[in-house]
């Protein structure tokens, strides 16, 4: 009996201060005004259902575009100090993440995470048929919507991973919902009352990722990973207005700097982690944030340096940001650049393809940074929509604001995208997309 007593009262420090398992959800390409808890005429009850009982992030920010996006969540770094800050990588390209910087699941593994990813990697080779099951090229049954294969798989590595044993770190970086615009009609279906197909069609694919993520998080909690859980949810960037997503009422769209590529759609749910839920928090953070939020959660040190800063007070408590600034983009190839430091955003050149209010016509518009004052300001929180450019009347910002740009700059590396290598060629690799040419 005593031994009993005495060896509970030495478990039960460590029992309560057990690793979370945490489950990082990332959709691709979902615009601001794509998910139940912006617009009411999305169906995605799964999402809304989590968000609502968890904490809805409204001012949290990605990058443009996919690479450097998932860049920031892999390292805690801004992809200028990666040479990830020019576009997403394209085919045959030798672009890829240096290996020299440590990802959360390598740090995650050595805290003793059993660690798994279930989706898109986009941070090295890409294009044509690229999808593996660990090493070996896997082709799903035919017809089967990526949604359903992301789903069945997490599910099937929930089920094998005992939450008692070990904690678990899930990255399911999602296809949904990039184009091509397709989805299993019975999705289409909910959205019969939008007569635009493209629209319909992209409506559907996001009911189709809420299935699959309501399908996950009851697989977690039917296998008791609930009650020591966090899931966290984020686009990698704004919707592209040229597959039909919406960022009303924000400016622009993917691979812009305006607000409707940059910020994203995120929230945070635990049953038991967050001491304050249920409501709307506006502290800024960054993508570069959850590395060191999330390994300081699971009892790690992130490095010094690193762009990320811990934002679990934030996060789980409601208390103010850790930052009161961050880099939107330093590109020297585009030849632009924007920063936010308290409620300012400075743009430096040209902010990107698209500058209107989403629904944009379905086309690229040509734009040159001379069609852009060389410096345009906006009081993001007096003006999140930017509809009012107010360099001219705060040249004492806008100074200040070039400043911390040009500081920034100083540390950038170069964007490294080489010119496409016939190397690459999947001919050379039985029709597949591989690596080991670069
Ligand atoms: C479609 O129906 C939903 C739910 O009834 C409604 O909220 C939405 O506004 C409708 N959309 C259109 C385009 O009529
Ligand atoms: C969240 O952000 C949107 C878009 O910028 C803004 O319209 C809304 O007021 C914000 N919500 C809160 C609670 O601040
Ligand atoms: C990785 O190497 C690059 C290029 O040498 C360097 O700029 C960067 O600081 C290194 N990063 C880390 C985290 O070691
Ligand atoms: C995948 O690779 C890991 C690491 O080598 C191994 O432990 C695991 O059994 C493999 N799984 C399958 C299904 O091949
Ligand atoms: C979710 O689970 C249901 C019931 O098993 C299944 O019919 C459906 O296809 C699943 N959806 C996704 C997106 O995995």
């Amino acid at each position: 009996m005593l031994f009993v007593t005495l060896t509970l009262l030495t478990l039960l420090p460590y029992v309560t201060c057990k690793p979370p398992h945490i489950i990082f959800i990332v959709a691709d390409d979902l615009g601001w005004n794509d998910v139940g808890w912006h617009n009411d005429a999305m169906y995605t009850p799964n999402l809304d259902k989590l968000a609502s009982n968890g904490v809805i992030l409204n001012s949290t920010y990605v990058q443009p575009v996919c690479s450097p996006s998932r860049n920031c969540f892999m390292t805690g770094y801004y992809p200028f100090h990666t040479g990830l800050q020019h576009l997403v990588i394209f085919p045959e390209q030798a672009a890829y993440l240096p290996a020299n910087f440590t990802t959360l699941p390598q740090k995650l593994k050595e805290l003793g995470y059993v660690t798994h990813m279930v989706g898109k990697w986009h941070l090295g080779f890409l294009g044509g048929y690229d999808f593996r099951f660990n090493t070996t090229v896997f082709h799903p049954s035919k017809g089967e919507y990526s949604a359903h294969t992301i789903a069945s798989r997490a599910i099937d590595v929930i089920n094998a991973v005992d939450p008692d044993a070990q904690p678990m770190y899930l990255y399911l970086p999602f296809q949904s919902v990039h184009d091509p615009l397709e989805v299993p009609e019975s999705y289409e279906r909910i959205y019969a009352n939008i007569s635009t197909k493209s629209r319909r069609t992209y409506c559907g694919m996001i009911s189709a990722l809420d299935e699959a993520v309501g399908n996950i998080t009851s697989a977690l909690r039917s296998r008791g990973f609930m009650d020591n859980a966090l899931l966290v949810f984020t686009t990698d960037n704004g919707g592209p207005s040229y597959t039909a997503a919406n960022n009303l009422p924000l400016r622009g769209a993917k691979t812009t700097l305006w607000e409707g590529g940059t910020k994203g759609v995120a929230f945070v749910y635990s049953d038991t982690l967050l001491k304050k839920t249920k409501y709307t928090n506006t502290e800024m953070m960054h993508a570069v944030d959850w590395f060191p939020t999330l390994l300081t959660l699971a009892g790690g040190k992130p490095d010094a340096g690193m762009d990320g800063v811990n934002q679990w007070a934030t996060v789980s408590n409601g208390a103010p940001s850790a930052r009161t600034e961050f880099v939107y983009n330093i590109d020297e190839i585009d030849k632009n650049a924007a920063i936010r430091v308290g409620q300012y955003k400075l743009i430096e050149g040209s902010p990107g393809a698209f500058n209107g209010w989403t629904p944009l016509p379905p086309m690229l518009e040509t734009v040159v940074n001379e069609m852009f004052p060389p410096y345009q300001l906006f009081d993001i929180d007096a003006d999140p929509t930017e509809h009012f450019d107010i360099a001219d009347q705060h040249p004492d910002v806008v100074k200040r604001l070039q400043d911390r740009i040009n500081f920034h700059r100083t540390t950038a590396v170069p964007a490294n995208y080489p010119l496409p290598d016939p190397a690459s060629n999947p001919k050379h690799f039985g029709g597949n997309w591989s690596p080991g040419w670069c």
